[in-house]
């Protein structure tokens, strides 16, 4: 019921034409793929030089952030029309590297969000817990305060525009991929706090995808999960190969 999702985060890598190579061996190994959504997120400066590269082809592009205005005095930033223009299609907004290094809220998450789904971007909207505060059995404290703060207050079709992205940030680059057990735990504890902010039947439908350090050894493990609808990735999604062996996990 609910098509799996599986993006490859860029983060801060790749020039353009180390993008425009790995774009096009990638767009070979995935060609034959149309049960998922296929998704890059590159740097900004790459944007348009992979938006035509994926023309035509099943692979859907993301930026890695936004701001919430459309135009003006804000130096630095790039606004949802300017994605939207370039070719995005989705946008990954509140990241744990943007929270933890750029003073990301959940406030300006909930603004970003808003602003792009005005524009018809796809947000990926990403939550998760950090080590410390897994360690001290805080994990669903963090992660409700950061659903509702960042999702509350959206109608049914706004809601069914949204993905979430469950990071827990002791998980990302670590190599230390939460358990199936450990992800679904909290995927389903997500779903169930979006039952209270939304129609439960669109909570039901809302996908949510796992982020950290997932890897092609992984990823069909986390997939058997019933609340597992997808992966956010990024070491791996930094090769053609390894990227393409997660979109094609088999089920086991
Ligand atoms: P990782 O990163 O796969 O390298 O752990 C995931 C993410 O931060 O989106």
């Amino acid at each position: 019921m609910r098509r799996p999702i599986i993006a490859g985060n860029w983060k801060m890598n790749m020039t353009v034409s180390e993008a425009v190579a790995l774009v096009r061996q990638l767009k070979a190994l995935v060609a034959s793929v149309r049960d998922i959504d296929i998704i890059v997120a590159p740097t900004f400066t790459v944007l348009q030089a992979v938006s035509r590269e994926l023309e035509g082809s099943n692979i859907e592009m993301a930026a890695q952030d936004v701001f919430w205005e459309s135009s003006g005095p804000y130096t630095g930033e790039i606004s949802p029309i300017m994605l939207k223009d370039v070719g995005c299609r989705y946008v990954i907004i509140g990241h744990s590297e943007r929270r933890q290094y750029f003073g990301e809220a959940n406030e300006s998450v909930q603004k970003k969000i808003r602003a792009s789904l005005a524009m018809k971007l796809y947000p990926i909207v990403c939550v998760g817990e950090a080590l410390e505060e897994r360690e001290a059995g805080k994990t669903s404290d963090v992660v409700k305060i950061q659903v509702i703060q960042c999702l509350e207050g959206f109608s049914r079709q706004e809601m069914e525009k949204i993905t979430i992205a469950y990071e827990p940030i002791w998980a990302i680059g670590t190599g230390k991929t939460a358990t199936p057990q450990q992800a679904e735990e909290v995927h389903a504890f997500i779903r169930e706090q979006l039952g209270h902010i939304t129609h439960r039947q669109v909570s039901q439908g809302v996908r949510i995808q796992y982020g950290g350090s997932v890897n092609p050894d992984n990823i069909s493990d986390l997939m058997l999960q019933p609340n597992i609808d997808g992966a956010l990735v990024g070491g791996a999604s930094l090769k053609a190969d390894s990227f393409s062996s997660i979109v094609k996990f088999k089920k086991a």
